[in-house]
């Protein structure tokens, strides 16, 4: 029944169902593709969806985790510009059918046959990536969530389409939520591309609460630094109530595209709990939970 040593991924459904009784000898193909590493909770989601859309969503979540990576692992930026052109020709040559021999492109290619993706999402990531590339910090919020708009709501209207959605109230969640996400992703990653030297965070809600680009570098935990994240986050937050307060209107098979939400709640829920301290130690700890909460999730049919 089984077939992966790595992710311990049962062909039989429940997909988390106890995987210690199985063994096998090969690495599945999402285990191929996918790195796990780099996205374990958007991994662990993608294996609870219908068994239609998962190795679709796999090679999406794959897609975007290698733009993704392209601002941080280049040094220069022409060289980054070139991984975006390689990946806009990418694009155009699986709709033309004739993917490049390469892993993912492979996946994304039966991906878009199976469910008729739409290109100008696709091209949508790559592009808003591209211009990311500039790396300089969000003017404001709105230009936080236009970027997590362009980015991780795309991501979310492609995975509603390889779930067979199309539905106008779940395209609206996917927005909201898709905000929420690129939200917490940034205030996440702050410690981390603060030691680098590198602060994104709105400069206007900087400014508002009197917080410098040296604050965040230097790590501080006083009061107006934790202003500033208790306003980026309290927005977070607004979009995923917002998501929620037409949930009934939505199909429920959308609902596995959000998953994700449990994520999302766990991260603003901690950094409510260490009083906005975007610096807390325990913020960089992973849930152990997140799995089941996942798991518990998926089962209640909510999102
Ligand atoms: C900061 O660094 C992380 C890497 O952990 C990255 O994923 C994130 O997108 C970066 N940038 C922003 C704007 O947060």
């Amino acid at each position: 029944m089984c077939y992966c040593i790595q992710c311990f991924h049962c062909e039989v459904s429940p997909p988390l169902a106890l995987h210690l009784t199985c063994f096998n000898k090969l690495p599945c193909v999402h285990c191929l593709v996918f790195p796990r590493s780099r996205d374990y909770d958007g991994f662990v989601s993608s294996l609870l969806l219908p068994e239609d859309a998962r190795r679709s969503s796999l090679a999406l979540r794959a897609f975007n985790v290698e733009l993704a990576q392209v601002k941080n692992s280049v040094s220069q930026k022409t060289i980054g510009l070139m991984r975006m052109q390689f990946w806009k020709t990418t694009v155009e040559e699986i709709y033309r059918d004739d993917p490049p021999v390469q892993p993912v492109s492979a996946e994304l290619w039966r991906a878009v046959k199976k469910h008729y993706l739409t290109k100008r999402w696709m091209l949508r990531i790559i592009s808003e990536r591209e211009k990311d590339l500039e790396d300089r910090a969000y003017r404001n919020l709105q230009e936080m969530e236009a970027y997590s708009e362009n980015t991780q709501s795309s991501l979310l209207y492609l995975l509603l389409e390889s779930l067979g959605v199309k539905d106008v109230h779940a395209d609206h969640a996917a927005s909201h939520i898709g905000k929420a996400q690129g939200i917490v992703t940034c205030l996440r990653a702050t410690p981390y591309n603060s030691s680098r030297r590198k602060v994104y965070l709105p400069m206007d809600i900087c400014m508002l609460h009197r917080a410098s680009q040296e604050d965040f570098i230097r790590g501080s935990r006083e009061q107006n630094v934790r202003d500033v994240v208790y306003d980026i986050a309290s927005q977070a937050h607004v979009h995923l109530q917002h998501a929620r307060s037409f949930s009934k209107n939505i199909p429920a098979s959308a609902f596995p595209a959000f998953l994700q939400t449990v994520v999302l709640e766990d991260y603003l829920q901690r950094v409510r709990q260490v009083d906005f301290d975007v610096f807390h130690p325990s913020l960089q700890k992973r849930n152990p939970l997140i799995p089941i909460q996942l798991y518990i999730r998926s089962w209640k049919k909510t999102y």
